[in-house]
């Protein structure tokens, strides 16, 4: 998918229902790893992030398949090749083969990941992690490399709640002998729904869901079964896509307790929020009124989508809002690609003040995932016209999207 074209101006309405969550399932694939045999992961969503990880394992020796969304792993073995530069450079959750491998083979040689350009995205909290537990590290043109004798429990103080090191430092202590101590570990549901399908596998794990995780090391772990939870930021994406048309939709596969700050913000603007046991729908009247918005680590403000409520704080009936990123400095790229379409945008390093206009049809460039679903929905609402040039990052995390979109009566076709 190079360019996406839409011709805004429709009103969303009908069902739409929600993949499995792109960012629970790629560290539950790479922990496939760690058990001997088959385990069958169900819900896996199609995507390229998806495939990426399937061909960075299947490069390091295991088999992977994947059809109607279930993914069989089997690592054929405990010893691995190293993953490849051009697979891993492409893949931000590539970095969860380091706690992988140092878990299951006292060794990981692994570029340093890729993944989307919102800022600087150091690792250190992973490496502190894994030092903790007792692993020598070093980076060395741009190759990370970890070794460990012997992996012993510790107790961990991340000094901020970082997802990806959390995962990283809970995958390594399932497989270390005795206790460890996340402390103000992560709260996010993809690291709950990880802890779950490791616990099947034999792992011992409490406290996720809080800010402190234990793990008490286990000696081995066994394949297992297990399915992904929905992916609460493309249910969330539809939902201000709903919202932004004034439209009439309902989400399906929808878990709205994984998105409480949105339908929060959501029924503080006016929009109308029904939730049962299924989804949600959304329903959006005229007199929507803006809304402040901060990011921050769940269950705050997901910074996942935040440029989505950029585009839909452009279409508020009243009001001026304001929205504050905590999380990455750099995720304002799609601020001045909004502003080629007519937004009223002004920014000051993290916060930015977004006053109602009519948005028409023009010309963008996708910079990221989740800044190309801004600019859809921004052309959905947009009078006339626009082309989306990158759009293939949208891919990379909505699976079937132009589908999903025409169902529920979107005008847009892919190039
Ligand atoms: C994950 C998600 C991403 C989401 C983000 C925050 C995946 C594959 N990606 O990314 O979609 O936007 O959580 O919800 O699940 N940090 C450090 N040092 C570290 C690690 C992180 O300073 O060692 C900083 C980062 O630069 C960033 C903040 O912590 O400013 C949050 O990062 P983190 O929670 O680790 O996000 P990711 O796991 O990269």
């Amino acid at each position: 998918m190079e360019k996406l074209i839409i011709n805004g101006g429709d009103r969303l309405k009908g069902d739409v229902t929600v993949s499995g969550a792109k960012n629970a399932a790629l560290p539950v694939v790479a922990a496939a790893l760690m058990a001997n045999g088959e385990s069958m992961l169900e819900d896996i969503p199609g995507l390229r992030d998806v495939f990426c990880m399937m061909e960075i394992l299947g490069a390091m020796g295991a088999s992977v398949s994947f059809q109607d969304n279930v993914l069989t792993v089997n690592p054929n073995g405990s010893e691995f090749a190293e993953p490849p530069y051009n697979r891993v450079s492409k893949l931000r959750a590539s970095y969860y083969l380091m706690g992988v491998l140092l878990a299951r083979q006292r060794y990981a040689r692994i570029a340093m990941p890729g993944g989307c350009a919102i800022g600087n995205r150091p690792i250190d909290l992973h490496l502190k992690g894994f030092k903790a537990l007792g692993a020598e590290t070093s980076i060395d043109h741009g190759v990370v490399e970890l070794k460990a004798s012997r992996l012993s429990g510790a107790k961990i103080y991340l000094d901020y709640p970082s997802v990806g090191a959390t995962i990283n430092i809970m995958l390594a202590a399932t497989l270390a002998s005795g206790l460890t101590t996340i402390e103000n570990a992560a709260r996010e549901p993809e690291i709950i729904d990880l802890a779950n399908y490791l616990t099947v596998m034999g792992a011992r794990i409490k406290g996720v869901g809080t800010d402190v995780i234990k793990i008490e090391g286990v000696q081995e772990l066994v394949p297992a079964q297990h399915r992904i939870i929905p992916d609460r930021i493309e249910s969330g994406s539809y939902m201000i896509a709903a919202a932004a048309t004034r439209g009439d939709v309902y989400v399906r596969n929808s878990l709205s307790e994984h998105l409480k700050s949105l339908v929060a913000k959501l029924k503080e603007m006016g929009v109308i929020i029904q939730e049962d046991i299924e989804g949600v729908r959304v329903t959006a009247p005229n007199g929507i009124r803006a809304v402040d918005i901060k990011t921050l680590p769940h269950p705050g403000f997901p910074t996942d989508l935040q440029p989505q409520m950029m585009a839909l704080l452009t279409q508020v009936d009243e009001g001026t809002s304001m929205v504050i990123e905590t999380v990455f400095e750099n995720r304002f790229m799609h601020i001045d690609e909004l502003k080629r379409m007519g937004a009223n945008i002004s920014l000051d390093g993290r916060g930015a003040l977004i006053k109602p206009s009519p948005l028409s049809g023009a010309r963008v460039s996708a910079s990221d995932l989740r800044a190309g679903v801004a600019l859809i929905i921004a052309g959905l609402v947009a009078d006339g016209e626009t082309e989306i040039e990158n759009a293939y990052h949208v891919e990379r995390g909505y699976e079937k999207i132009e589908l999903k979109l025409k169902d529920i009566g979107a005008d847009l076709k892919v190039v």
